[in-house]
């Protein structure tokens, strides 16, 4: 009698994780039968229909058609799903005091310029209220960590970030800094302020369907390294925001809420620069661990980057 092939969906699901089973690499082998399984479990769980499977081939389709060197969609449907920060946190899962770290987000650029400590990185926002960073990159005991490096990026006091902007053909809210000698840094800005997601695409689409706002709350970015520290990804927020709560891509993390004060006199490093008041103030000191690899410096977020095609 002739074998039966593949009569019911369970048959093709056995049939598929065996065609893999023999895959050499074993954590490849571990990933592309868990991915079988799941899809599969996914496909038969919802019963999804032969229109729903081509509509979701459309949503892909248009995704990767909106990615260039300045969007990158599937990134955003990553974040607005919750995937990224749970690949964050079972790749940051220790809390052993050092700084948690975030989603990397969609808009970070290569080729930010390096300013030197107070330096402003929001000199063509003319609208947002002035605001000093500041603070120190310390290591696991407490201790300074000089020439570390911070790469910093924001949104514009209009919300939005610079390759966003068709009125800026340059790079702008962007910059990078070292620490001196006792691990601390000062960054120039204006104070963040909240804004929504791109909602020009299928990621969109998909947050009105399913009655969620785009909002993230007011943040600034910071990847920060030095030598043979392992590099963080995060950012800091805004405690007085009111989307702290829903922030659109699940990342904000209680240890990374800070409090930008209002200052009315300028006093400090304010005179010395120049800020009239009203301005704001806040602090933040980062902490680093030593890296897994001796030597692994290289920023893994601005690699990843450059491997998807951004602009440099
Ligand atoms: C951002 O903060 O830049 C961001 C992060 C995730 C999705 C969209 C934007
Ligand atoms: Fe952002």
């Amino acid at each position: 009698m002739p074998m039966q092939r593949n009569t019911t969906e369970d048959d093709i699901t056995a049939e598929a994780l065996q065609r893999f089973a023999g895959t050499q690499d074993p954590r490849l082998r571990q990933i592309i039968l868990g991915l079988i399984r799941h899809l599969h479990d996914f496909v038969k769980e919802v019963e999804l229909t032969e229109a729903e499977w081509f509509q979701a081939i459309g949503i892909l389709t248009e995704a990767g058609r909106m990615c260039s060197d300045k969007r990158q969609e599937f990134i955003l449907f990553s974040d607005t799903l919750g995937v990224s920060m749970v690949v964050d946190l079972l790749s940051h899962r220790k809390p052993d005091g050092a700084t948690e770290s975030t989603v990397f987000g969609p808009f970070h650029r290569l080729g930010a310029p390096e300013l030197p400590a107070g330096g402003n990185i929001a000199h063509l926002d003319k609208k947002g209220t002035p605001t000093l960073v500041s603070g120190r990159v310390l290591d696991l005991d407490g201790k300074p960590i000089a020439g570390a490096l911070l790469d910093v990026w924001q949104a514009q006091s209009s919300g939005l970030y610079d390759s966003q902007d068709e009125s800026l053909s340059e790079l702008h809210m962007r910059g990078k800094f070292r620490t001196d000698a006792e691990g601390r840094y000062l960054v120039r800005t204006v104070r963040p302020v909240h804004y929504p997601i791109p909602s020009d695409g299928p990621v969109g689409r998909m947050l009105r369907a399913t009655g969620r706002h785009p909002w993230r709350p007011a943040h600034i970015h910071f990847v920060v390294s030095a030598e043979g520290y392992e590099p963080v990804t995060t950012h800091i927020f805004d405690r007085t925001d009111e989307y702290l709560g829903s922030d659109a891509v699940f990342a904000v993390k209680d240890s990374l809420i800070c409090d930008f004060a209002r200052r009315e006199k300028a006093e400090g490093d304010a005179a010395r620069l120049g800020i009239a008041p009203p301005y704001y103030t806040t602090q933040f000191d980062f902490r680093l661990k030593p890296a897994a690899e001796p030597g692994a410096t290289v920023l893994d977020a601005q690699r990843r980057l450059a491997a998807l095609g951004a602009a440099r």
